[in-house]
């Protein structure tokens, strides 16, 4: 029974290739779209910090416990807590991160179809007709706001995804992970002299990197929370279904050292590739969604090769999103195969047809329904806001408690300690220590202070 769903589910094919797939979660348009703007609406290198500890002290004691959860239970988040303690209300957690990933993906897919029709367009030049970001900026919201358009290349991002989640996971997504995560590394590197080196660029540098303290408050401490689940792909499930692929003898806490450290490099050095520019470019940091879109092709216009880099990035950006958007989709496809006992034939287009119908909304939030606001937000960033800065943290609390004090650290230990990996016994005994109170605590004071403010 065990071994018919086993091959129906898939495993990675080396320790590698988990690392990159995992990393390709996590690395996608969390870093190179969604950082440097929140960033820039939430006051530069003092949120860079608040953001730097919590990936430390959050994210990655609870990644550790996702990959610990996944590769015990073999399951997806819903079966892995059930598994553990059944028939208990803990299952909730699970089901919360399955609609977690429904409703990321479904804006997700739609700024996903804004970096397809990128790559089109600075092939057919169009971006790159602009002197001035500013220019460029209105580009940019005169094609978010394209029903057709916009609606196209979403669906063309689903389908993409459907592409790939449906040839499983050693074929399809750990094969499109493998070299794409190193040549973004490397492009993004680039791109980061050439910005570093434009007149008036060390403005930017001081704006990205000295903290203000004065800055800081209780919103923008949750924000940097919620940001540091959203990039690193916690509080859903997402690393409990990757690590649920990954086979006994490897170690886990290696991986997650791996993944958190790429992960946080690639955010930082996205921010250094858009602060310089954004300064010597004579734009506002505080921009919003459009920061990205609007002052990279500026700089590739002036730049020697422009177009050739221009195109190159684009294509990265969507891959970058693509691994990261199956990642969501596995989520919830897997919880269709191994609860609901679906196919993955079946599993990967119903649900993915699902996903982008709730998505067309966020996809008309620029243009059609620009004016139809709850809480003073767009239905877009009603989604973002209830997915990132709620669901997912809450689901990274729960999970915390969940594994620290119902499972237990000791079976952790024993799931880590398999096959004789020992893991460095100061960072085991400060991972323990953090999971149990320091990350709870944390999450809970946020969240406590975010409420009473
Ligand atoms: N981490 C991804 C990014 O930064 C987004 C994501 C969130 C993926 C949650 C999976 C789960 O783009």
């Amino acid at each position: 029974m065990k071994t018919e769903s086993n091959n129906q589910r898939g495993a990675w094919g080396s320790r590698l290739a988990f690392i990159l797939a995992a990393s390709g979660s996590a690395v996608g348009l969390g870093n190179i779209w969604k950082f440097p703007y929140i960033v820039g609406e939430n006051g530069g290198g003092a949120f860079v910090l608040v953001y730097l500890v919590c990936v430390l002290v959050i994210g990655a004691p609870i990644m550790l416990a996702e990959f610990t959860l996944g590769r015990k239970t073999n399951l997806n988040p819903v079966g892995a807590f059930d598994q553990i303690k059944p028939k208990s209300p803990w299952i909730g957690i699970g089901f919360m991160g399955v609609l977690a990933g429904f409703l990321i993906l479904s804006f997700y897919g739609v700024v996903g179809g804004w970096t397809f029709a990128y790559v089109v367009k600075s092939i057919t030049g169009s971006v790159l007709a602009f002197s001035s970001p500013k220019e460029a900026g209105e580009f940019f919201g005169s094609f978010i706001a394209n029903t057709g358009e916009v609606l196209f290349y979403h669906a063309l991002f689903m389908g993409a995804c459907v592409g790939i989640v449906i040839r499983g996971v050693h074929g399809g997504i750990e094969k499109a992970c493998n070299i794409l995560m190193p040549m973004l590394a490397a492009i993004l590197f680039l791109l980061m002299i050439r910005s570093l080196t434009l007149d008036g660029a060390m403005e930017g540098v001081a704006f990205y990197l000295r903290p203000d303290f004065g800055k800081i408050n209780t919103n923008v401490v949750l924000i940097a929370l919620g940001q540091a689940f959203f990039s690193l792909s916690l509080g859903m499930g997402a690393m409990i279904t990757y690590g649920s692929y990954l086979s006994d003898k490897e170690d886990l806490t290696s991986c997650t050292l791996y993944v958190v450290m790429f992960d946080t490099l690639i955010a930082l050095l996205v921010g250094m590739v858009i602060f310089p520019a954004v300064f010597a470019m004579g734009l506002e940091p505080a921009e919003g969604p459009g920061l990205v879109f609007s002052v990279l092709p500026t700089v590739f216009a002036g730049m020697p090769l422009g177009q050739g880099v221009a195109i190159i990035f684009f294509i990265l950006l969507a891959i970058a999103a693509i691994t990261s958007g199956i990642s969501l989709l596995e989520v919830v496809v897997a919880y269709f195969i191994d609860q609901r006992g679906w196919e993955r034939k079946r599993a990967v287009p119903v649900i993915s047809l699902i996903i982008f119908a709730l998505g067309v909304p966020s996809g008309l939030s620029f243009g059609m329904m620009a004016d139809v606001k709850l809480f003073g937000m767009n239905f877009f960033d009603n989604v973002d806001n209830i997915a990132s800065n709620y669901l997912l943290p809450i689901g990274g609390l729960l999970t915390a408690i969940f594994v620290s004090w119902v499972w237990g650290t000791k079976n952790i230990h024993l799931e880590i300690e398999k096959h004789d990996n020992k893991p460095n016994f100061f960072w085991a005994r400060s991972w323990e220590f953090l999971i149990r109170y320091i990350t709870p605590i944390a999450i809970g004071i946020v969240f406590i202070t975010k409420v009473f403010r």
